[in-house]
């Protein structure tokens, strides 16, 4: 009988030694020691994610980020970019970032400004005329008091990158003069200073987001929007809106947000490549964004059915004009010592 029992017993010790093994449920310190895998724990993963396609200024921007900083780190750090929306839209990417359920992402600055009201001042329309004055801002002490506000709302701010000026897209008719603006909707982005521009003009503005927005442009809920060239192409706006207006009224631009705890966990090694990989990126943005969308816009002369116009010189005045109590209240509401600031490091 003992002899029978310590088999059986026997016999069940081997089984269950069988079936862990196949089940990988052995310990750790029993398996062959895999180097790559101890690599790979070792290994950094920041996610990045954004809204645009990756043939736009933002999304070559972050590829071109993402590379550098692999390299810097000997690939310590591996970035996985999540471009189109595909991980978060316009409407929880933030709070995704705050939670660290993402480690980056560069929304528009317009995007920002019920967190940061003073960055309205960016959104001003022809606040900017020249990509110098835009690269002078965003690029120098004034960009980085900017970043540095995000502070309060524990988000490191890395850079502004650059998309470029902003142009009109519409779909029943060109905008030619600001009275065609009247009783039109405008697809805006969630921004006061943007909403308030075309309701100045006569307009009413829609707030929808990015990922969103073809959906309505094609369900012909949106008369008109502003945008680059490179988003107005990218996404196939210009198919319903076939009317474009080249304005240059206002500017599209970014803020690379990382998470804060993330950025602080980071050894100063990494934190430096993290930089120096933000400051390349940065200054390859600019050069290719100007790029981008000038080859969109050869690309969209070439379309037999866009009408493409350029706004003149004697109606842009006209807009400046409308657009004059924007600029008053924001000195008023927000901050007017910024204003005169950025106009000074403009008007340099
Ligand atoms: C938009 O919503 O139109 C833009 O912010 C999209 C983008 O990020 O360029």
């Amino acid at each position: 009988m003992k002899v029978y029992i310590t088999t059986a017993i026997l016999t069940i010790v081997l089984l269950l030694g069988a079936i862990c093994y196949r089940q990988q449920v052995w310990p750790n310190a029993m398996l062959p020691v895999d180097e790559e895998q101890q690599g790979l724990n070792k290994q950094i993963v920041i996610n990045f994610s954004h809204v645009v396609a990756e043939d736009t200024p933002k999304g070559q921007a972050a590829i071109k980020f993402a590379e550098i900083l692999e390299q810097k780190s000997n690939g310590r750090i591996h970035v996985v970019i999540y471009p189109n929306g595909m991980l978060y839209n316009d409407n929880n990417e933030l709070k995704a970032l705050q939670n660290n359920d993402v480690q980056m992402i560069a929304p528009t600055f317009s995007k920002m400004t019920k967190t940061i009201p003073t960055w309205e001042i960016l959104d001003l329309p022809y606040l900017f005329h020249t990509d110098e004055e835009v690269e002078d801002v965003l690029n120098g002490r004034i960009g980085e008091q900017l970043l540095n506000q995000l502070n309060r709302v524990n988000i490191k701010g890395l850079a502004f990158w650059n998309n470029g000026f902003k142009q009109m897209s519409s779909e029943k008719k060109p905008l030619l003069k600001w009275e065609d603006f009247k009783n039109l909707k405008v697809r805006t982005m969630p921004s006061h200073v943007l909403q308030s521009q075309f309701e100045l003009l006569g307009a009413s503005s829609i707030n929808t987001s990015f990922d969103e927005l073809y959906t309505e442009v094609e369900k012909h809920k949106i008369d008109a929007q502003e945008n680059t060239l490179s988003n107005i192409y990218s996404k196939g706006f210009y198919k319903v809106q076939n009317h474009i207006t080249l304005t240059n009224h206002g500017l599209l631009g970014y803020a690379v947000l990382m998470n804060e705890d993330f950025w602080n966990s980071l050894p100063q090694d990494l934190q430096d490549d993290v930089v120096e990989a933000m400051q390349e990126a940065t200054e390859w943005n600019f050069q290719i964004a100007k790029k981008l969308n000038q080859q969109d816009l050869e690309k969209l002369k070439k379309d037999p059915n866009i009408d493409l116009n350029t706004l003149s010189v004697a109606e842009q005045k006209k807009w400046e004009k409308k657009f004059k109590p924007l600029y008053s209240s924001y000195e008023k509401n927000i901050n007017s010592t910024f204003l005169e600031e950025i106009r000074s490091e403009i008007h340099h």
